[in-house]
């Protein structure tokens, strides 16, 4: 993994990100250690985030490295229009990686292709978001000890949802049978789909939670996106197409965990907070330990 991008959760094999999950969990036990002394990572925010930055700063801060870069891309020279190309090859000679989230889909691809250094892609556009998916998968199989043959459930927008996307390309690896939930208008894309096909495994498309929701291992809920959507009313009308709560968790697998990548707007009921089986804020927390992993296995320090 030295000194590669990861752009797709594909660019890294299946073994290559369970040795991600075997280091995090190292960096679990002991998140602080001054393994990145004289390493600069860039981060470069072109859509609103979290996080997902505020947990790669957290995880080189607790590294002993070093972070520049921007939030806002108003506050760069992308405002006098300068291109993502002169953007990327400026920033590269400042830093030993770049972490960028952009709105435009195949944004990181390119930007790997004109970097000098590795670009770790913080989500672009509604394609992939692949180190979301690490502690996905870091945390699936904390909560349940393992990653194959799990009933996994994807709720709310699986067609612009980049976290889904990615997840489920990286848990057709391990077996699992999925179970899609979504608006008729924001089903999962063809193009991931042909993933579940390829490795013969099983989907099931519902319109309500309730249908799946005593039978499954994982819920994962994602939120409606609001900002991919060209027409407005089109998400007026079905902003409010799922809302989980506690009431609806009694009759469920004692196994039975919440996910979400968060930010939620109103999909879970914060009465859900509570209960045990609600995880997302868990998960959030796992970020930065498997970013850290994921960071000193591309800078090639352990
Ligand atoms: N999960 C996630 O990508 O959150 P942020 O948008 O806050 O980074």
């Amino acid at each position: 993994m030295k000194k590669r991008s990861l752009v797709s959760i594909n660019d890294f094999t299946k073994e290559e990100q369970l040795s991600i999950l075997e280091l995090a969990e190292s960096f679990e036990k002991n998140p602080t250690r001054k393994i990145l002394e004289n390493h600069v990572v860039a981060t470069l925010f072109f859509e609103p985030s979290t996080r997902t930055r505020l947990s790669f700063e957290s995880a080189v801060s607790r590294l002993g490295g070093k972070v520049i870069g921007f939030t806002d891309a108003s506050s760069s020279s992308v405002s006098k229009g300068e291109s993502l190309r002169d953007t990327i090859k400026t920033v590269c000679s400042y830093s030993d990686l770049i972490v960028m989230r952009h709105p435009r889909e195949g944004s990181a691809r390119f930007a790997s292709e004109v970097s000098s250094v590795p670009i770790i892609n913080a989500g672009d556009g509604a394609n992939q978001h692949p180190t979301q998916t690490l502690l996905d998968l870091y945390t699936i199989k904390q909560t349940q000890g393992k990653l194959d043959n799990l009933h996994i459930a994807f709720v709310g927008d699986l067609k612009y949802g980049r976290t889904v996307h990615s997840l489920v390309m990286a848990l057709c690896n391990f077996n699992c049978t999925f179970h899609l939930v979504s608006p008729l208008e924001l089903k999962l894309p063809s193009s991931v789909k042909i993933h579940i096909k390829e490795k013969n495994l099983v989907y099931h498309q519902y319109t309500s939670i309730e249908e799946i929701i005593g039978s499954v291992d994982i819920l994962y809920m994602t939120r409606i996106q609001k900002e991919r959507f060209s027409d407005p009313m089109e998400y007026e009308k079905i902003k409010n197409a799922y809302i989980l709560r506690n009431a609806m968790l009694e009759n469920t697998k004692e196994n039975l965990k919440i996910l979400h990548p968060l930010p939620r707007v109103n999909e879970i009921n914060e009465d859900v907070d509570d209960n045990h089986k609600a995880y997302y804020f868990e998960q959030a927390l796992n970020g930065v330990y498997v970013r850290q992993a994921l960071l000193a296995r591309i800078l090639g320090v352990v």
